[in-house]
């Protein structure tokens, strides 16, 4: 049996750039958008009486810190919006017998595995406190209630947002010259492909437990920031000369996994990342 129409989902984080996309995709359920401005959810009692009054059946939390250079320096609002947070939620999703969804991030993992990580894969080394901070907020979770999904996902771009798509578009524009890393490897994934595989997964009532949502990469290991680049530029027809480089000649404040790929072993496969990529080029 299917998700009833007129169960009361409350997404969190709704202003965010998956949350704005997850609204328009659950449009036609009863939904309640909540953002920064509606609910604290680094406040227990907050947390605790609005959504037991707003009493609803889902909720779905998009809600977090995700300046991930910005984390090493502000290790503890990281820490209270990525997981502590995320604790108050399912105590109070447990209470009210709520499902509850949580966002997370390929950044749990080291990214020493070329051929990806599977669901069940429970190594976690985060290199990075954001990814640190995403961790403790699953364990937060799984420790509070049975009741949840942990969807990973990795390299969002979406309408809504600042994000790497938008950021080569912009300097495409600017500069003749520009240099990528290529020694960093994920998989892309559209806000709007997430949002449709996430209601698959509710409408169709789907086993509780980690789902791994990314567009796909013929390639198991996925593509490199340079590679990504690459097909911006050709599919939005910019010349310009592009250049490999390595992560040591770009440091940043926050180290990220060599190789990230999330596998999928659950879910239908979303479409390929080039596809999902002149889709939002089209429509954005
Ligand atoms: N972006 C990526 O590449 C990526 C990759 C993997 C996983 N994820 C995960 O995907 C989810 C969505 O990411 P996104 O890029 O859409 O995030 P986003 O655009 O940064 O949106 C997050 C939203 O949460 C709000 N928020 C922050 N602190 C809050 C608080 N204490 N109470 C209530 N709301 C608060 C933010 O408001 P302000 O903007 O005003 O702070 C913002 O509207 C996150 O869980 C993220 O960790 C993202």
């Amino acid at each position: 049996m299917s998700l009833a129409k007129d169960t009361k989902i409350l997404i969190i984080g709704a202003k965010g750039m998956l949350g704005q996309d997850l609204a328009l995709i659950f449009n036609d359920y009863n939904l309640t958008l909540w953002d920064k401005d509606e609910i604290d959810i680094t406040d227990e009692q907050q947390v605790d009486s609005k959504i037991k009054e707003l009493n609803p059946k889902i909720i779905i939390n998009c809600a977090a810190y995700t300046d991930v250079d910005g984390a090493e320096t502000n290790q503890a609002i990281a820490m209270q919006i990525n997981a502590e947070a995320v604790g108050f939620l399912a105590k109070v999703a447990k209470e009210i017998k709520a499902t509850i969804l949580l966002i997370s991030t390929d950044y749990i993992f080291d990214g020493t595995r070329k051929q990806g990580y599977t669901e069940d894969f429970a190594e976690f080394k985060p290199l990075n406190v954001y990814g640190e901070s995403k961790l403790k907020g699953e364990e937060l979770l799984k420790q509070y209630t049975d009741n949840y999904y942990i969807i990973r996902t990795a390299w969002l771009y979406g309408k809504n947002g600042n994000n790497f798509v938008e950021t080569m578009l912009k300097l495409g524009h600017e500069k003749d010259q520009l240099k990528v890393v290529n020694d960093q490897y994920g998989k892309p994934t559209f806000t709007i492909d997430l949002a449709q595989q996430i209601r698959y997964i509710l409408d169709n009532k789907l086993p509780f437990g980690i789902y791994h949502i990314t567009n796909e990469t013929t390639e198991s290991e996925g593509i490199s920031w340079y590679e990504f680049a690459q097909e911006i530029f050709k599919q939005a027809e910019i010349e310009i000369d592009l250049q490999a480089c390595s992560s040591d000649e770009f440091p940043r404040p926050a180290k990220r996994p060599p190789y990230s790929s999330l596998i999928n072993t659950k879910l239908p496969q979303l479409r390929k990342w080039e596809n999902a990529l002149e889709d939002y080029l089209a429509n954005s």
